[in-house]
């Protein structure tokens, strides 16, 4: 996927090296481009808890979509009294339509490895498992290089960096699958158990692999940690928005003129994205979907919304993945809406009834809402029915299934009244019936 390039005064953090090709393969070019100092400077001269808190007064937060403060997450992990804790970096990148970690991964397999260092001697974990997608072979491969280069020089293994404790850090290849990205559903597949979600409490922090205490973090959080060891985290918290501070990786794709990935510091709005760094739309801007399959369709209105979960959550979508799909007119919205609904209905586990029945049932009102067989009490059923899923949910995946439907219906009710009402689809895609009421 292309690195785009943002506005010059954003700072590059996790795409600094994109500069550097060379650092992705040689571990000499990645130190020359600073690899590795973080690492070496923490090894010397912080303790563990030191490291916790700088991380926490960065005040950075998970990149995996959850938007969880990451020094909080630590310090839980730290503070559970067991013999062994573990560290699981999330690289699974289950948005099938995303790229950005993969991208990170492929870049810059360094800054992804070195920061899981740092995440393991926080946390006092001695093994560090990377999961990743197994159809993401460049960046599994790259990052088994960079394991193995980092480990020839002593800076992982047996007394990492001198520290005389160990650090072994493999890559997991694992079947790839939406579901698969959450950390319940991540940490029983690397079990070897059925790849299903548990219930929280207790989180992965207290009661994680194997039972024990596991820090699960996505590959962009732990690759900003080497800058804000190396820059301090005062450094850090000034980047972006004041409540989640830093930059994220964003992904443009769709009807952008020219798509790709993007480094952006938070707060960074949606119309900086695509007029800016995209390019603008290639057709009539109609609709954004922000957050993934699972996340929310924003109309050109809400442009101005800021990169930042409580933000996009507010307008109607989520952060998720960080992909930004343009969608100009061609694309009829309700036909949209039903297919990632159904998408998200066929990838649900299972496990719980309102996610196995009740999205099935979503996906199928939304289809008939392209057909136009549909009832007058429909859209009030997709309302009801979306809100006791969201509320019996035990995942994310659940949670967040209503979205497409839910934001489509709350900003293009027009279109969708189109289908349900006058049996028309503006865009030309579906084929709805008009049924007109005939009077006796
Ligand atoms: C359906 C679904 C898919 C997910 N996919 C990913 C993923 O591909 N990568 C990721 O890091 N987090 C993913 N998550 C979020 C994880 O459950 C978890 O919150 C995250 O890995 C924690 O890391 P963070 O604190 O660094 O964000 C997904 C969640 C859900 C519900």
């Amino acid at each position: 996927m292309a690195i785009l390039r943002g506005e010059t005064t954003w700072p590059s953090i996790l795409l600094a090296r994109a500069a550097t090709p060379d650092a992705a393969t040689d571990i000499e070019a990645a130190e020359a481009a600073g690899a590795w100092t973080a690492w070496r400077q923490a090894a010397a001269s912080l303790t563990p808890e030191q490291v916790v808190r700088l991380v926490t007064t960065s005040g950075l937060r998970g990149r995996g979509g959850a938007g969880y403060p990451t020094g909080d997450k630590w310090a839980a992990c730290a503070a559970e009294r067991a013999p062994v804790h573990h560290v699981v970096v999330n690289g699974m990148e289950a948005d099938p339509g995303a790229a950005a970690d993969r991208t990170l991964m492929e870049t810059d397999p360094h800054a992804v490895v070195e920061g899981a260092v740092l995440a393991a001697w926080a946390v006092r974990a001695e093994d560090v498992i990377i999961a990743v997608d197994s159809r993401a072979t460049v960046a599994i491969e790259r990052l088994r290089g960079a394991i193995a280069a980092a480990e020839a020089k002593g800076y992982l293994g047996p007394r990492a960096m001198g520290t005389g404790r160990p650090v072994m850090v493999e890559v997991r290849p694992l079947a790839g699958a939406f579901v698969m990205g959450e950390e319940t559903v991540l940490l029983r597949a690397l079990e070897e158990r059925r790849a299903q979600p548990d219930q929280r409490p207790p989180h992965p922090a207290h009661k994680g692999l194997w039972g024990e205490p596991t820090v699960v973090n996505n590959v962009e959080t732990v690759a900003a940690v080497p800058w804000i060891v190396a820059n301090g985290a005062s450094a850090y918290a000034a980047i972006g928005s004041a409540d989640e501070p830093g930059t994220t990786l964003v992904q443009l794709s769709g009807a952008v003129r020219t798509p790709g990935v993007v480094e952006a510091p938070t707060g960074t709005t949606l119309r900086q994205l695509i007029d800016g760094v995209g390019g603008g739309a290639t057709g009539t801007l109609k609709a954004v979907l922000v957050g993934g399959p699972s996340g929310g369709f924003l109309p050109p209105e809400t442009l101005d919304t800021p990169l930042g979960h409580r933000e996009l959550a507010d307008a109607g979508a989520i952060l998720g993945s960080g992909s930004v799909l343009v969608i100009d007119s061609t694309t009829c919205l309700v036909d949209l809406a039903s297919l990632l609904t159904r998408y998200c209905s066929d990838e649900a586990c299972g496990k719980t009834i309102p996610c196995r029945i009740g999205t099935r049932r979503l996906a199928e009102l939304g289809a008939a809402f392209c057909t136009g067989l549909t009832r007058p009490t429909d859209a009030a059923l997709v309302a009801a029915l979306s809100d006791d899923i969201r509320d019996a949910a035990l995942c994310g995946l659940e949670r967040t299934a209503i979205n497409p439907l839910r934001s489509g219906m709350r900003y293009f009710a027009q279109e969708f009244e189109d289908h349900i009402v006058r049996g028309t689809c503006p865009a030309g895609v579906c084929q709805p019936i008009g049924i007109v009421a005939v009077a006796h």
